[in-house]
């Protein structure tokens, strides 16, 4: 069981961190009596705010994610989606594949760019919204560390949001270069390893009001680096994008209401997307 005042305690004391050296001393301990009085009330909300989150693989936690993941506003979704689609946008069309593509979000942008796109999924829940959001595209169930596909058949492939999910990275890595044509494209986006560490994960409430968290992975930037020398790709581009105050409701799930200051503080500026622009050496 967790409380949803865990997470305003935690966002309290990184907006303590964040500022120690830089607010003022009125600042930092009107902050420190907010802590106190948050820790102090078990019994008042957001401490006696309290649910189960079951921890879950990604077949089951994605099964279940899949009837509300386009609903929900999402603020890792809005930063990295402009960057992706700027580098896709560099491309021009050609056979295209969506790694992980879930429920079709890039691969419906790379369709209307005009590519011919195939879409592969380890879940199936999230290929049949795929399949009815982008019917001319073919969806095929696999994993990211097997593609089901031809060596060098592809002109570009979008992997998003979904390395994370996996404890190792490399064998995923080496298969999407595996795929890509010498000279072709690879844009890959994640949740930044910085969200990863100050507790990130693939949190989501279902249709059924129930929550779970998709196990989620740190993978530190010299890591993917690595895996990209192996398999050959060269880093051509990277862009950080960060959570901006717009997305603190959305981030918070409507908790940055307990103390908006303490929220802005501690969260605005922290990159929570990771993308990468590579090629495919010739
Ligand atoms: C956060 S969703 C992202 C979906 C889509 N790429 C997007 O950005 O909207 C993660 C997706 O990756 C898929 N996934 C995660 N790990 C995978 C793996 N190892 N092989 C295939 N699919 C995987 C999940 O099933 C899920 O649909």
């Amino acid at each position: 069981m967790v409380s949803a005042g865990y997470y305003v305690l935690g966002t309290e004391g990184l907006a303590l961190l964040r500022t120690w050296l830089d607010a003022g001393g009125d600042q930092l301990e009107r902050r420190v009596d907010r802590l106190a009085r948050v820790a102090g009330a078990p019994s008042e909300a957001p401490m006696s705010i309290r649910f189960e989150v079951p921890r879950l693989n990604v077949e089951a936690g994605y099964a279940r994610w899949s009837a509300t993941y386009d609903a929900a506003p999402n603020p890792l979704i809005r930063v990295e989606e402009p960057v992706v689609r700027a580098m896709i946008d560099q491309c021009p069309p050609g056979v295209a594949l969506d790694a992980a593509c879930g429920t079709g979000r890039h691969a419906a942008y790379l369709r209307s760019r005009g590519h011919r796109v195939t879409g592969i999924d380890a879940t199936a829940e999230m290929l049949e919204k795929a399949r009815t959001r982008v019917p001319d595209a073919d969806f095929r169930i696999g994993k990211l560390e097997a593609l089901p596909l031809e060596t060098g058949s592809v002109d570009v492939a979008v992997c998003a949001l979904a390395l994370t999910h996996s404890r190792e990275i490399g064998a995923a890595i080496a298969e999407l270069a595996r795929v890509l044509r010498p000279g072709g494209r690879l844009v890959l986006s994640d949740f930044h390893p910085t969200m990863v560490l100050l507790g990130g994960s693939g949190f989501f409430v279902g249709a059924d009001g129930v929550a779970g968290n998709v196990e989620t992975f740190h993978h530190p930037h010299g890591r993917y680096i690595e895996a990209f020398r192996r398999a050959g790709l060269d880093v051509v581009g990277c862009v950080e994008p960060a959570i901006e105050e717009e997305d603190l409701n959305a981030l918070s799930g409507g908790l940055v209401t307990f103390d908006e200051a303490a929220f802005r503080s501690a969260w605005v500026g922290i990159p929570v997307a990771l993308v990468w622009e590579l090629e495919r050496a010739a």
